[in-house]
């Protein structure tokens, strides 16, 4: 892992000094970065020699890469910027960029660590708290400071955490690079409906999930609030998610929890195998085969068409749904586009058995109104979705 510290000018610096020791001697690669301000309280010969490297403190300090900043920034995975100064977190949250310390910060796309620390007035100011929140919304990951003595005689919330909460709060996997969806609900609803027959029957189909759940843990990843309808499945999500899981059964169901959760959505992805019949009379006990001389005629009486009647409130700007066919995949996909109204299809054909359902495998054809059709060629689910979501992102940002 290569940490980017980004020290600023605070008292708690002393105890960052220990932080970048520790992710050192865990065999991380560290770089320092340090404003002007920061160089007051500990001397940049520290950092140098704990990191074996220079400290980069301006945009003269490494005259062998001209585009110092940029190089820094891309060289990182994460950057955990501590202690940060209530200047440095507003700079942060208002994508100021003035110094050496927040261009650098700014022209990355790496996963952002912020850990304040400061006088407790500082710390409430409504300014300050304001600027937190924005972080917040932005993806930042902050670890809140700690209560206690402060420095100048004060005590209350503003104390630079001690170190095995900083180094854990660090030392934790980067996996969720928010950015693109910073901000966003998305709603995707996975897995195929069941409709039942009698209290132990119903009439299934083979969709096992896979699409929609990859569907919303990237959307997680890239930084989006998510909330994930599924049919019945035994797909899991990680204990850490944040995605929000409502289970299903019937098309009944789906009509309710997804008319709930796409109140302030801004996108929906339909990717149920919605079924379009039900049982007329579903019996409220289990059918008894001697009932029935030998045949059984079960009356199916259509589902309303969830996707096309959705009431769509203002927030929402974009729908996806899909279409997995047998044949005629396209012209299919065009009808189903235009008598739904939808943003985007995502066009699959069942019908070759390396992909689709049950397999981790998919390839689909994206359709968009007013836009030329993109085929996305076999691969992971979870890279087909990653593709799928970086299509809506160039539309809606
Ligand atoms: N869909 C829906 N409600 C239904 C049926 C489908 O919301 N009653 C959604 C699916 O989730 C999918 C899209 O509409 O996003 C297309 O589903 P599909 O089953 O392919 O289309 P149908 O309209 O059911 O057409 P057909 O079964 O005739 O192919």
């Amino acid at each position: 892992m290569k940490i980017l510290f980004v020290v600023t000018g605070g008292i708690a610096e002393y105890k960052v000094v220990e932080a970048v020791r520790f992710q050192v001697k865990a065999g991380n690669q560290v770089k320092v970065v340090m404003t002007q301000m920061a160089k007051q309280f500990v001397t940049p010969l520290t950092f140098a020699t704990l990191t074996n490297d220079i400290v980069y403190d301006s945009f003269e300090a490494s005259t062998e890469n001209p585009v110092a900043h940029i190089a820094l920034a891309d060289w990182a995975d994460q950057i955990v910027i501590a202690p940060a100064t209530a200047n440095f977190i507003g700079k942060m949250a208002n994508g100021i960029a003035d110094d050496f310390a927040s261009t650098v910060v700014i022209a990355s796309t790496a996963k952002k660590r912020v850990l304040p620390a400061m006088n407790v007035n500082m710390w409430n100011n409504p300014a300050v708290q304001r600027n937190i929140e924005q972080l917040k919304q932005d993806g930042v990951a902050i670890l809140e400071p700690a209560v206690g003595a402060l420095a100048e005689g004060y005590s209350g919330k503003g104390r630079f955490p001690d170190a095995e909460i900083v180094n854990a709060f660090i030392s934790e996997p980067v996996e969720k690079t928010a950015t693109t969806f910073s901000g966003k609900k998305i709603v995707v609803t996975a897995g195929g409906t069941r409709e039942a027959i009698d209290p132990v029957r119903y009439i299934g189909n083979e969709s096992s999930g896979k699409m929609g759940f990859a569907l919303a843990q990237k959307a997680e990843q890239l930084g989006a609030q998510v909330i994930l309808i599924t049919g019945p499945t035994n797909l899991t999500l990680a204990e850490d998610s944040s995605i929000q899981r409502v289970n299903i059964k019937s098309v009944a169901d789906l009509q309710v929890a997804l008319e709930r959760a796409v109140q302030d959505a801004d996108i929906l992805i339909m990717a149920a195998a919605v079924s379009d019949y039900r049982v007329a009379q579903v019996a409220d006990h289990k059918m008894k085969k001697d009932d029935f001389n030998g045949e059984l005629e079960i009356k199916l009486v259509e589902n309303p068409d969830i996707l096309a009647n959705l009431k769509r409130p203002a927030s929402l700007k974009y729908v996806v749904g899909f279409a997995a066919e047998t044949n005629d995949l396209i012209t299919n996909a065009e009808r189903k586009i235009q008598k739904k109204k939808l943003n985007m299809i995502v066009a699959n054909d069942v019908s070759n058995h390396q992909i689709g359902f049950e397999s981790n495998q998919n390839a689909v054809t994206i359709l968009r109104p007013n836009h030329a059709n993109v085929e996305l060629p076999q691969n992971d689910k979870t890279v087909i979705a990653e593709q799928i979501l970086k299509l809506i992102d160039q539309e809606i940002n």
